[in-house]
């Protein structure tokens, strides 16, 4: 099939480098958002999210003219859809064991349903939809076709239907976006053939073609299959706690077995797709993910472990207590805070009245309610009676243990992510409490 206007739906860290990249393969593309701030900023030439090499990408696409940012759909060739799936719970306070199985998390479709209502007008007989949003299985074939048939056009018929899942690593997207085998699954074949040459104009990594479900399957099982093995190595953690040795020696011994690969613990799985998605399969198939939503509940009760451990390290007491907690992000060397584990620890914490400095080196200034954010390291550490680390950000890893301890008057830390060389910090002066390190282990 041959592709002459593109119209994209959705200008966020997906969409936009999707449609810019189109656009720089010589493609019209139209790009769609329904955020007035996000059309606006962009074609004043500004960009709204952070992504290297992003703001060079979009400006060489809308200097060529084949880019042309719009509130509203255009007839086109392909369609493709790039809108959020967030979950919604019902209730904002239910990220723990007992509250999620009251108020389970139900994929939030919304914005697939109007990206899909706003392309009705605009299908013509012969086009190509794409579905990219992170969805849960049938999705393509059920939601998305009845919509998209309002029009009297029949789907895989009269027009084609697709589904493919992006895994681009974010701070990596537009190589990523270029390089990494891309899954498409049309409704039928002539469909799935439609998409692999929509993708041809830009991906240099493998096109694979399947049917519409078993791509949208294949994104959720790579991020259930991560949820899932670092529930593991969570709990892995606590009985190490228990049993007093040190998870990460224990982890790495038992990764020299050849067929093992026992990922990292932590403070819990953050972000917008490894502790969303799995939720998708939950709902879709409740009678047959109890594995999958028990790994859910291990890692979204993981911050609560943590705060266990500070209880510990301050000898029970939290009321009243200083803590400098370092690192709110999701995961290291992001300014990324969406469902972040850290930002849960810090919560409880202050739930249980201990007064949080928490300082976020890629984000000084984010709009975290309840939260007060130190404006720099100096000013967390200052008062505390404890150092909570809780993300492997790299300007975290290059503290000195002296020049720390000059700058608090806290000599205990806990480390949750094993960043830090705790005979380094112990020589300081500091009493380090690592994650997964038991008594006897230390
Ligand atoms: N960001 C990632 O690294 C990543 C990776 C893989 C998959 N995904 C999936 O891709 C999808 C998009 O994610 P994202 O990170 O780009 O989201 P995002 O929040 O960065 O951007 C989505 C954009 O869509 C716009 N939008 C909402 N409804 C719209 C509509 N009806 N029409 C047009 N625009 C609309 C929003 O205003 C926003 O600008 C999600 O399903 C996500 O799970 C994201």
């Amino acid at each position: 099939m041959k592709f002459n206007q593109i119209c994209v739906l959705g200008l966020g860290y997906i969409g936009l480098p999707t449609a810019s990249t189109f656009a720089t393969h010589g493609v019209k593309v139209i790009g769609v958002d329904v955020n007035p701030q996000v059309v606006a900023t962009l074609q004043n030439g500004g960009l709204h999210i952070h992504e290297p090499g992003l703001r060079t990408l979009v400006q060489a696409a809308l200097k060529s003219g084949n880019l042309v940012i719009s509130e509203a759909p255009q007839e086109a060739d392909a369609f493709v859809i790039a809108v959020p799936t967030p979950f919604k719970t019902g209730r904002q306070d239910v990220r723990t064991s007992e509250g999620l199985d009251a108020f389970p998390p139900k994929a939030d479709l919304s914005y697939v349903i109007s990206a899909a209502e706003a392309i009705v007008p605009y299908l013509r007989r012969g086009n190509l939809v794409v579905l990219e949003s992170t969805s849960p299985p049938a999705t393509t074939t059920g939601l998305a076709s009845e919509i998209l048939e309002r029009t009297g056009l029949k789907a895989g018929d009269d027009f084609h239907l697709a589904y493919s899942p992006e895994r681009v690593l974010p701070g990596q997207i537009l190589r990523e976006l270029i390089e990494n085998a891309r899954v498409v699954g049309g409704v039928t074949q002539a469909s799935s053939d439609a998409a692999r040459d929509l993708y041809a104009i830009f991906v240099r990594g493998d096109i694979i073609q399947t049917t519409a479900t078993t791509a949208e399957m294949v994104k959720l099982m790579e991020n259930t299959y991560r949820d899932v093995n670092i529930a593991i190595a969570n709990e892995f953690a606590r009985l190490a706690d228990r049993f007093g040795i040190d998870v990460w020696e224990a982890i790495s011994l038992a990764n020299r077995h050849p067929r093992v690969e026992i990922l990292r613990p932590g403070p819990g799985v953050g972000g917008h797709c490894i502790s969303v998605d799995p939720w998708f399969l939950v709902e879709a198939a409740p009678d047959l993910t109890p594995l999958i939503h028990t790994s859910r509940k291990v890692n979204d009760a993981q911050p609560q472990f943590v705060v266990g451990l500070v209880r510990r390290a301050l000898d029970g007491e939290l009321a009243g207590k200083k803590i400098a907690a370092l690192g709110l992000a999701y995961k290291p060397d992001v300014d990324d805070l969406r469902e972040s584990p850290a930002v849960d620890v810090v919560r409880l914490l202050m739930a249980e009245g201990a007064k949080v400095a928490a300082y976020e080196p890629f984000k000084l200034d984010a709009d975290l309610p309840g939260i007060q954010l130190a404006p720099n390291l100096d000013s967390a550490l200052q008062g505390s009676d404890l150092l909570l680390l809780l993300v492997a950000h790299t300007p975290l890893r290059q503290l000195i243990p002296g020049v720390v301890a000059a700058q608090t008057d806290a000599r205990l830390v806990v480390d949750t992510v094993n960043l830090w060389d705790a005979p380094l910090w112990e020589q300081a002066g500091f009493t380090v409490v690592r994650l997964g390190v038991g008594q006897a282990g230390r």
